[in-house]
C-alpha cells in the first residue's frame, strides 16, 4: 500500500524527489535532507568529543597527503572542519570540486566556504558515475561505509581512474578495530542499528575491490585502535 505524502517526513520527501541512490534515500535522509541536524553536527568539537579527539588527527593526516595549488576532487561532504584544512592545504593557486549528491549538503557546504575558498567548485553529482575529469587527487572521506558493496566497488574504481599520472587518491574509513577495543562492540552495535553496509569495511580491505589492484602502490596507516584507517594509492611508473 502507498504511504499517503504527508505521513513521509519531509527530509524523505525531499531526498525522494532528487535524484539520490536508494541507500541514501532509505537509510540518511533524515540526516543528509534535513539541514537543521545537519546544522547541528556539522562541529568539529561533537566530532572529537566522539571519536576521542581522533577526528582531527584524521582529517589532519588527509590534508597532510595533499599538494599545495593541486586540483582535488572529493567524493561526498563531510562534517566538521576536515573540507576547510583540506582546502587550506590546496590554497588559492589551486582547484577543490565538492561532488555530492545531496543539494542539501552542498548548500551547506557552499554557505559554509565559498567565500573562504572562491577555488572551490560545489558539483551535485554520484560518485559512482564516471567522472571525466582528471586530478591529482581524490578525496574519499568516510563515505565508502555508508554504500553498498556495488556502488562502493565503483566509486573506488571511479577515484582511481580520474587520477592523472602522478595523482593520488587518499581514503579516509572505518576499519577492524582491536578485539580488545573498548569501543569496538559499541560501533558495532551501532552499525547494525543505522549503518546497514559498514560492518563489512571490517572484513574487506579497499585493496580487494579494484579491478587492477598490482597496477597500484598501496600505503595503509590505522588510528584509535585500528578503529579507523588512511589508504593512500598512487600509480606505479609504466615500464613503457
Ligand atoms: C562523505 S559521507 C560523510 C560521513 C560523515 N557524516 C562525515 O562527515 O564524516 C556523507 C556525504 O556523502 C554524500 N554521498 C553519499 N553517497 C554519495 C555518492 N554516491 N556520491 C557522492 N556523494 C555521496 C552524502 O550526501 C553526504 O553528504
Amino acid at each position: 500500500m502507498r504511504k499517503k505524502a504527508s505521513s513521509i517526513p519531509p527530509a524523505k520527501r525531499a531526498a525522494d524527489k532528487a535524484k539520490i541512490p536508494l541507500y541514501q534515500r532509505e537509510f540518511y535522509s533524515w540526516l543528509y535532507e534535513s539541514p537543521r541536524l545537519t546544522k547541528w553536527l556539522d562541529n568539529q568539537k561533537l566530532l572529537n568529543m566522539l571519536t576521542f579527539g581522533f577526528s582531527s588527527k584524521m582529517l589532519q593526516s588527509c590534508a597532510g597527503e595533499l599538494k599545495t595549488s593541486s586540483n582535488v576532487l572529493q567524493m561526498g561532504g563531510t562534517f566538521g572542519d576536515q573540507i576547510g584544512v583540506a582546502a587550506s592545504k590546496i590554497g588559492i593557486f589551486g582547484h577543490y570540486d565538492l561532488l555530492d549528491v545531496s543539494m542539501v549538503q552542498l548548500r551547506h557546504q557552499r554557505n559554509k566556504y565559498c567565500y573562504l575558498y572562491p577555488f572551490m567548485r560545489f558539483i551535485n553529482g554520484d560518485a559512482s558515475n564516471p567522472i571525466d575529469k582528471q586530478y591529482d587527487a581524490v578525496i574519499c572521506y568516510m563515505l565508502l561505509h555508508e554504500v553498498p558493496s556495488e556502488s562502493r566497488e565503483k566509486i573506488i574504481n571511479n577515484a582511481l581512474h580520474c587520477l592523472k599520472p602522478d595523482g593520488k587518491a587518499i581514503f579516509i574509513e572505518y576499519n577492524n578495530a582491536f578485539i580488545w577495543h573498548p569501543l569496538r562492540w559499541f560501533v558495532k552495535l551501532f552499525n547494525r542499528l543505522y549503518q546497514p553496509f559498514a560492518e563489512k569495511m571490517w572484513h574487506n580491505e579497499i585493496k580487494n575491490y579494484v579491478h587492477n589492484p598490482s597496477e597500484y602502490n598501496w600505503r595503509k596507516i590505522t588510528f584509535f585502535g585500528k578503529m579507523y584507517q588512511k589508504v593512500v594509492v598512487t600509480k606505479k611508473d609504466s615500464l613503457y
